[in-house]
């Protein structure tokens, strides 16, 4: 069970990767409020010297009462996952430090343009196989040895909703995620005991990357701001008895933004109305479409009842509802 109590709990050692903006940094910065250290890398030197101040005078004013101590405990650099060198740079600066992190968040990715896949220019389908693919397994190589050594350490690989299902114009970054989603389990069999990886699906979250891939709807969403609070509980309670879990961090009330941006998006005379209820209905309410279901029950249930809606609401049926994939 989740606590909020281990969040606030003994001091972590947290190593997240992509700290420069979107989820990674509204992460760091909500661990460091909550007394954790973090090690965080990425790219931007500009957004990486702003974040190391921003997380000092969030540790000078956190819940650890010694100031002093707090103001330099973080270590930002600036690493390209992608580059196996750049990320040995950096298990060597952690191993300097006596930094090696309890938990590591592989969270650095990047996403292609919205483009069919035969349309995906060479250089950004290798950019999102080389960050989401080859950089976690990078951080694997050089930090997994440190870990076990420890005879401890919990990796949370960033995985994607996209990663256990599909959508069009995106199908590089779908493609690298499913490899992360098989690339935890496999690994997860690695492991000797005492130690965790698992596949999180964030939710959805307005970032640049969701900029990206759904344009200005991007702005329906939750901030990354509101989002990490959650994000960092989850994480803070891994143990090692959640290896090889996939995880989802967020409510599926959240991800019902997704299908009031289809809904928009494909001109549908219907608002959605998202409902929590026990049983699993749909119906309509005039020129609204109102829909109740328990997502515990699994895909294939959900899945009969987004045709049933499909059919509603007259849409194509070789139209995609790609906005359940989320769940
Ligand atoms: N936002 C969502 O709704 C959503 C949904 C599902 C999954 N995710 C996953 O969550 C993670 C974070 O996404 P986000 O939305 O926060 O994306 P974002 O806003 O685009 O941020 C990506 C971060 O990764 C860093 N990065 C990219 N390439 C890197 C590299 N080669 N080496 C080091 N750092 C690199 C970027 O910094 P620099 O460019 O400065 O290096 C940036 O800090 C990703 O793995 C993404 O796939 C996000």
């Amino acid at each position: 069970m989740l606590t909020s109590e281990a969040a606030a709990g003994a001091q972590k050692t947290v190593l997240i990767t992509g700290v420069s903006r979107g989820l990674g940094k509204s992460l760091a910065l909500e661990l460091a409020k909550l007394g954790h250290t973090v090690i965080g890398c990425s790219r931007s030197q500009d957004k990486l010297s702003a974040l190391q101040s921003e997380l000092s005078s969030v540790s000078t004013s956190s819940i650890s009462s010694d100031s002093s101590k707090n103001i330099n405990k973080h270590l930002i650099m600036n690493v390209d996952v992608s580059s196996n060198s750049s990320v040995e740079e950096l298990a060597r600066s952690v191993v300097e430090k006596k930094a090696v992190p309890d938990i590591i968040v592989n969270n650095a990715g990047t996403i292609n343009r919205n483009n069919r896949i035969w349309e995906v220019p060479t250089d950004e389908f290798d950019a999102v196989i080389d960050t989401n693919i080859k950089g976690t397994a990078n951080m694997l190589r050089h930090f997994i040895p440190l870990m076990i050594e420890k005879k401890q350490g919990i990796i949370v690989n960033m995985s994607s909703g996209w990663g256990r299902s599909a959508a069009a114009q995106v199908a590089p970054y779908c493609a690298s995620k499913w490899a992360v989603e098989g690339l935890t389990r496999a690994a997860a069999k690695e492991l000797p005991p005492g130690m965790a990886i698992v596949a999180l699906n964030p939710g959805v979250i307005n970032t640049e990357m969701l900029q990206s891939c759904f344009g200005s709807s991007a702005a329906l969403y939750q901030t990354p701001d509101s989002w990490a609070p959650k994000a960092a509980t989850m994480i803070l309670n891994l143990t090692s008895a959640d290896n090889g879990k996939t995880c989802i961090a967020a409510s599926p009330r959240e991800n019902m933004h997704s299908c009031q941006r289809y809904a928009v998006t494909e001109g549908a005379r219907v608002e959605l109305a998202a409902g929590m209820g026990r049983e699993q209905c749909f119906w309509l309410d005039g020129n609204r479409a109102r829909w109740k279901s328990p997502f515990s029950r699994g895909g294939e249930i959900l899945e009969k009842w987004m045709r049933v809606f499909k059919n509603w609401l007259n849409m194509d049926s070789d139209v995609e509802l790609w906005t359940w994939t989320f769940f």
